[in-house]
């Protein structure tokens, strides 16, 4: 895979946001991951925050809903998500955030050392080859601010394999619910996407990625708040 794969280009219509039908705990991922961000900081300065894969606007409309502190850069590399993330975010003073279509490795290289006091991200690492990930938290943690941190609410695989496989057979079930709405395409295409996530070179392990976030130095690495398939993982830049 190159950083270009664009594994979202046919996702952008409202089938997207209908992805709350088949993942109940959708939105206390994306609650719990933006609290772990303010909660860091005791929302008590103004916070400069990196969103990685801001897709439709989901978790940037929380960012800018849980904090007036918050100044928001986003980034996505789909150029069909732009406007339908602009468009959620319309109620918001457009000073408050920017939204960018670029690869995020390529917009984090070219981002000054200690820049960001937070960088988030949710449901768009997994998507990622693990060498292309890599690169990714090492970017990270250079535009991290000292004392900043990293949060990436995603899906991630647990090394027990029965146990992942159980969580997984229970997420492929939740996409019966497209079905009984008379959106059988949409089961098809996202069962298809699941089961290319866990292509080798691809899944996400929950331990993986607290070992490779400690050996780039982040402190106080955790994985935690799991709903089947899916938890907040997190990262203190020293
Ligand atoms: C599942 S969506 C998540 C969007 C949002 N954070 C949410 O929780 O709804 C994943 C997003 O990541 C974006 N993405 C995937 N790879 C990317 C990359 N290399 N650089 C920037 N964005 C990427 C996709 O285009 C897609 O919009």
């Amino acid at each position: 895979m190159t950083q270009n794969e664009q594994r979202f280009s046919n996702k952008t219509g409202e089938g997207y946001d209908l992805f709350s039908l088949v993942l109940p705990h959708q939105d206390e991922i994306q609650t719990k991951s933006v609290e772990k961000v303010i909660k860091h900081f005791n929302n008590q300065k103004i916070l400069n925050v990196l969103e990685i894969g801001f897709g439709t606007g989901i978790t940037s409309h929380e960012l800018l809903t849980q904090s007036n502190n918050i100044n928001l850069i986003g980034v996505d590399n789909e150029p069909k998500m732009l406007e339908k993330a602009l468009s959620k975010l319309q109620s918001f003073s457009p000073e408050r955030f920017s939204l960018h279509t670029i690869d995020a490795l390529e917009y984090l290289k070219q981002q000054e050392s200690n820049t960001f006091d937070a960088v988030i991200s949710v449901w768009v690492l997994h998507n990622l080859q693990s060498e292309f990930r890599s690169k990714i938290y090492s970017e990270i943690y250079r535009v991290l601010k000292s004392g900043g941190i990293f949060v990436n609410g995603d899906k991630y695989a647990v090394s027990d394999k029965d146990l992942h496989q159980s969580n997984l057979d229970w997420q492929l079930k939740q996409f019966d619910a497209f079905e009984n709405i008379g959106r059988p395409e949409l089961k098809k295409d996202w069962t298809d996407h699941y089961v290319e996530d866990e292509d080798v070179n691809r899944v996400l392990y929950e331990d993986a990625f607290i070992k490779d976030l400690q050996n780039i130095e982040f402190k106080d690495c955790i994985v935690d708040n799991r709903h089947y398939m899916d938890a907040i993982g997190s990262g203190v830049k020293n």
